[in-house]
């Protein structure tokens, strides 16, 4: 039997009681697996990392090593979120690294989308292989693969193109050598939702939408300021409160804000006032390989305006993106 390849006699996790066996059943198979060593882990804050690092936790307790790389793109409040949640609630051995001047430091002055991402990709490994390297004894390093990454790799093996190069914790140096630990590698999404919240993880979080790994990187277009990039995450704040308070949290698959790296005339207290545009994009999709946009009611957009132009320094406008995938990706880089 391939190991990677979903036994069409598993049924399709659907209930807590299903998920409560299937967590089981993985705690079981980890524990065989890993006996007393230490396992690694990159934990993101992502849904699939963090139900992996709560199931982990669960099996081995303080032998699982959490990694969070904070690269300095996250979203408000995101980082802080992952230590409240591991460190304080959940008890987990969490190693947090700030590492934003590093990230910001490479990217100052590039502006080519696919650069900034090979370079956020390539920093977050070397990030990662440091603090790796100042530990011992692990022997293990468990990754929130999903059965979706093993039929898309599968697809890249079989040399169909991506239109963007996505990254994970791939390409670790040879040196570092781990054995694999992939407890939910055989579920869809909607199943590891269903393992999460069995798991106990707060709804937000294994809910959340999702949010590419270049992070903010890829919506602050063109080079990254650190001023730009501020201004980007204070507006998107504000836009997830509004669709919190609105009901459109849930309904919308994907919802943030892009700041291009453009300027236009203002007025503010009767003075010229020069600030970048916020441009909302909020899209449904299945799959994310095409995309429709959310009809976001006017009153909605006008008060989310009205909010970001006047608590956001550096915003003077805000546009609303029409545009379906395709012609136009989620993402604008
Ligand atoms: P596009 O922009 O290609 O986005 O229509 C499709 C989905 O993929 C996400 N996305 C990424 N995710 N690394 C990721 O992990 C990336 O570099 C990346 N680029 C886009 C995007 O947010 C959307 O959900």
């Amino acid at each position: 039997m391939n190991p990677n390849v979903r036994p069409e006699t598993m049924a399709r996790i659907t209930t807590p009681a299903l998920a409560n066996a299937f967590i089981e059943e993985q705690i079981a198979a980890v524990r065989a697996q890993v006996g007393d060593k230490k396992v690694l882990l990159a934990l993101s804050g992502g849904v699939d990392s963090s139900v992996v690092a709560a199931l982990l936790i669960k099996a081995i307790g303080k032998q699982l090593v959490c990694v969070h790389v904070n690269h300095g793109l996250m979203r408000k409040n995101e980082s802080e979120n992952v230590v409240e949640v591991f460190q304080n609630q959940l008890d987990a051995n969490l190693i947090y690294v700030d590492a934003t001047d590093r990230f910001l430091d490479l990217l100052a002055g590039v502006s080519d989308p696919e650069r900034k991402r090979k370079i956020i990709g390539a920093e977050f490994i070397n990030v990662f292989v440091d603090e790796a390297r100042k530990l011992e004894g692990i022997e293990y390093l468990a990754q929130g693969t999903i059965y979706p990454d093993i039929l898309e790799s599968i697809k890249q093996a079989e040399g169909k193109k991506a239109v963007k190069s996505h990254h994970n914790v791939g390409g670790l140096p040879e040196d570092l050598k781990f054995e694999l630990v992939e407890p939910i590698k055989l579920l869809y999404k909607d199943e590891v939702r269903v393992v999460g919240e069995a798991l106990g993880l707060p709804h937000a979080m294994v809910y959340r939408q999702p949010f590419p790994g270049p992070g903010l990187g890829v919506r602050c277009l063109g080079a990254i300021t650190r001023d730009r990039l501020h201004a980007l995450r204070e507006a998107d704040a504000i836009l997830r409160e509004e669709f919190d308070l609105n009901g459109l949290a849930e309904k919308v698959w994907q919802y943030f804000v892009v700041i291009p790296d453009i300027k236009s005339v203002g007025v503010k207290d009767d003075s010229r006032y020069e600030g970048w545009p916020a441009i909302i994009r909020a899209v449904n999709t299945k799959d994310a390989m095409s995309a429709t946009i959310e009809e976001i009611p006017y009153a909605v957009l006008h008060k989310i305006t009205a909010r970001i132009t006047n608590e956001v320094e550096g915003i003077n406008r805000v546009l609303y993106d029409l545009t379906p995938k395709p012609t136009g990706t989620i993402e604008w880089e």
